[in-house]
């Protein structure tokens, strides 16, 4: 009986460690990346801009989806900029508290800080809201640039500038986090608005959009402008910087024509680049490597993000066509900044840039043109003489991410009901009076008839094969391990011996 029990004791940590092995390995395979905008300018220059209110003509116009009605209580909706990130007030719990809440198509979950930090002084408590609910389970998110931990647990919101309506929605309270909340930002939570997909820590916790679409029978579209093109990163001010439409698209925000592409994926807004012009040349790469792994559209992102190759390609076609000489390439890298003397713009000396969507006739596509004015950004003031400027644009190892730098010169419609994402050109597009985005279409996809995301989507689809194989695997491990611990008891009574050799775990494993 001492051997039989010695042995036992023995092989179960064996087992016990292959177990979480296994089911570690295909955990991690699940784990999706987020990305949260890596920008921290600090400037200590106080402008004073007037609030960039779009044209207040044609608000009568009531031709929008369900008729629900007008959207102008949502426009200026929205402030801060691109640096910082753009916010929305929102009222959580009972009595309310008011916060800022940082707007983020790139996650999906809704958490706001629950204990002060460095940079957070106002916070939300849910000891003192009467319908706040804790849900006993512990979420955790880890950004490119920072991270956070808290309570999962639901709350009523309302949003003074949204839809008139009181809306239960899951809250992660933050406890403790690093390098998420920076210095000059005002806010105090971030507003995740992608897919359940995302959602933290796993897709049965419903993101906020769901919940508002749900609970108010809204339409299932948002849609964003961001009004900081042109205007420099200060350290505080709090001008009228956009507006989150919820429910459909406010015509008084953009001009011109629409163009769809569709979303390839729910997730993260993914969409298909088929192609990146400088001026009138076109960049010489295989359209897959726009979308390796992935190009989405990301509020949270302070750049335009490229891959590696494309960013590269990107840089030395400036560098070789623009007119610009001796250029450090740190300025490039986003280590400098570069500086002219005032008035004397850098932007006649920098190419446009345009990116080529799919469209949704697949044998169709548009284009969206950003003027240097959007990716060649004033940063502050240096001492008088200068106007500096940072490069808007960065090198990714993570996809494609169509940030802030390109969203300010358009109105983005995130059409969820259709899955697909919508650009027209920003009624706020505009710097020193010149209107710097342009969309235009339709262009034959010409040479991407076939898709552009093939390897992406294969290497993903992989992924997920992989990771059931691998759940199988242990699965049929467990079964097996199981087993084993019954078997042996029974033959120990007839041949009285059993050893590891024998054991099928050794032979299955290998
Ligand atoms: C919001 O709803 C409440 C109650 O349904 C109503 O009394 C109020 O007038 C509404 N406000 C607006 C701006 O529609
Ligand atoms: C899609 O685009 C092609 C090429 O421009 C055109 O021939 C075709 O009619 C379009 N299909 C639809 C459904 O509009």
């Amino acid at each position: 009986m001492g051997a039989v029990l010695h042995q036992g004791l023995y092989r179960v940590p064996l087992r016990m460690g292959l177990l979480s092995l296994c089911v570690g390995t295909a955990l991690s395979l699940y784990r999706v990346p987020l990305r949260m905008f890596a920008g921290k300018l600090k400037s200590s220059e106080q402008l004073d801009l007037g609030p960039l209110k779009p044209n207040a003509s044609g608000l009568s116009l009531a031709s929008e989806p369900a008729g629900l009605g007008s959207f102008v209580n949502m426009i200026n909706n929205l402030h801060g900029d691109s640096g910082r990130g753009y916010y929305m007030e929102m009222v959580i719990g009972t009595p309310g508290q008011t916060m800022n809440i940082l707007v983020d198509t790139g996650s999906s979950n809704f958490a706001v800080a629950a204990t002060p930090n460095r940079y957070v002084t106002t916070f939300f408590d849910p000891a003192k809201s009467s319908t706040y609910e804790s849900g006993d389970q512990t979420v955790a998110v880890r950004y490119t640039q920072g991270k956070w931990q808290g309570e999962l647990g639901t709350d009523v919101i309302t949003l003074p500038q949204g839809p008139n309506d009181t809306i239960r929605i899951n809250i992660v309270a933050i406890l403790t986090s690093d390098g998420f909340f920076l210095p000059g930002i005002n806010w105090q939570g971030i507003l995740g608005l992608a897919y359940p997909l995302l959602a933290r820590p796993d897709a049965s916790v419903e993101p906020f959009f769901n919940s508002v679409v749900q609970q108010t029978g809204i339409p299932d579209v948002f849609s964003l402008q961001m009004c900081g093109a042109g205007v420099p990163a200060r350290a505080s001010g709090d001008t009228t910087a956009g507006s989150l439409i919820m429910g459909g698209v406010e015509p008084t925000l953009y001009q011109g024509s629409v163009w769809y592409t569709p979303v390839l994926h729910e997730w993260y807004y993914q969409v298909e680049v088929l192609r990146l012009d400088l001026d009138d040349q076109k960049l010489n790469l295989d359209c897959r490597e726009y979308n390796t792994d992935k190009a989405i559209v990301d509020s949270g992102t302070t750049l335009l993000r490229l891959p590696t190759v494309v960013f590269d390609a990107v840089v030395e076609t400036i560098t070789q066509t623009a007119l610009v000489h001796d250029f450090s390439s740190g300025f490039f890298s986003g280590t400098k900044l570069a500086c002219w003397l005032k008035g004397e713009s850098p932007w006649r000396l920098f190419p446009r840039l345009s990116l080529y969507f799919r469209a949704t006739n697949s044998s169709q596509s548009f284009r969206l043109t950003i003027l240097p004015q959007l990716y060649i950004q004033p940063v502050m003031d240096m001492d008088g003489m200068l106007d500096c400027f940072r490069f808007g644009i960065s090198s990714s190892t993570s996809g494609l991410v169509i940030g802030a730098t390109v969203m300010e010169g358009f109105y983005v419609i995130f059409d969820r009901m259709h899955v697909r994402v919508g650009f027209a050109v920003s009624s706020c597009a505009e710097v020193e009076g010149v209107t710097v985005a342009e969309i235009s279409g339709p262009f034959a996809a010409e040479g991407t008839a076939s898709s552009c995301v093939g390897r992406a989507l294969l290497q993903e689809s992989l992924m997920w094969v992989l990771a059931y194989t691998l759940m199988a695997v242990c699965t049929l491990v467990l079964l097996i391990l199981l087993v084993l611990l019954l078997v042996p008891c029974r033959r120990r009574h007839r041949d009285g011996e059993i050893t590891d050799e024998s054991s099928l775990v050794r032979n299955r494993i290998k």
